[in-house]
């Protein structure tokens, strides 16, 4: 089973792409995740996430199709903020056809734009991966992960000024790959905005019924 989680930024991909990877066994591979970890000795990285800009196309698909070289891929896996751009989504398609892996399908989280700014506004996150916000799934201990007691942050690309250029860089960059994958029709629509059991529900039973 392989699958991609689309949406913008504070869509829920993140979230989503964890539970559903523990719950069928698939390896997450979350671009984002891997960018926040290079950053720390990256001084270029550092800048491009800081500013919310892309990182260039040809350092993502090289660094994924080394990912998806590795043998834990048979068992199935989730590709969540990648592809982000049509040129990488055509590297990719180039990556699987060689291979001989198919594609199963692409969730397109849907969440209005003012819901994903309050989301992301709201956000604080430990260096375990864990993930909270101040109002809608706050730690039981305020500033203090529920899982590892680390201390929680804001990302730096979660201000609000980079917010805005990290919704101008999805219209302009990654919204045409909704066009793109329309043609193949492997595209399912998801209501990002219901609860995150709801959201999890949605697309779990999609899994389920071979979707
Ligand atoms: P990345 O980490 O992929 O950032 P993003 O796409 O902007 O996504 P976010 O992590 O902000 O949001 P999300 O959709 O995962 O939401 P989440 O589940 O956390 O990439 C970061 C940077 O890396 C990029 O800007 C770029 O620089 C670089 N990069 C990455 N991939 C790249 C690529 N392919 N090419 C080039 N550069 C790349 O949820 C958000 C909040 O909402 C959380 O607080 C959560 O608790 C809450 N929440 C989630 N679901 C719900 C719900 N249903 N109801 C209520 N609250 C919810």
């Amino acid at each position: 089973m392989n699958y991609i989680i689309l949406g913008h930024p504070g869509a829920g991909k993140g979230t989503q792409a964890k539970k559903i990877a523990v719950k069928f066994g698939m390896v997450h591979l979350s671009t984002g995740d891997m960018f926040r970890e290079a950053k720390k000795s990256d001084e270029s990285i550092n800048k491009l996430l800081s500013s919310g800009q892309l990182v260039p196309d040809e350092i993502v698909v090289n660094m994924v199709r080394e990912r998806l070289e590795k043998n834990d891929i048979e068992k199935g896996f989730l590709l969540d903020g990648f592809p982000r751009t049509v040129k990488q989504a055509e590297e990719l398609d180039r990556m699987l056809r060689s291979e001989n892996i198919k594609m199963d399908g692409i969730f397109l989280i849907n969440v209005p734009f003012e819901e994903s700014v309050k989301r992301i506004a709201g956000r604080r996150v430990c260096a375990c991966g864990a993930s909270y916000h101040t109002i809608l799934l706050p730690p039981k201990e305020s500033g203090k992960c529920d899982r590892c007691g680390g201390v929680l942050f804001h990302r730096s690309d979660d201000k609000e000024d980079v917010i805005r250029d990290r919704f101008s860089v999805y219209e302009k960059q990654t919204k045409p790959l909704i066009e793109y994958y329309k043609e193949s029709g492997l595209l399912i629509y998801i209501d990002g905005l219901k609860s995150e059991s709801s959201v999890f529900e949605q697309i779990r039973g999609c899994i389920i019924s071979g979707r």
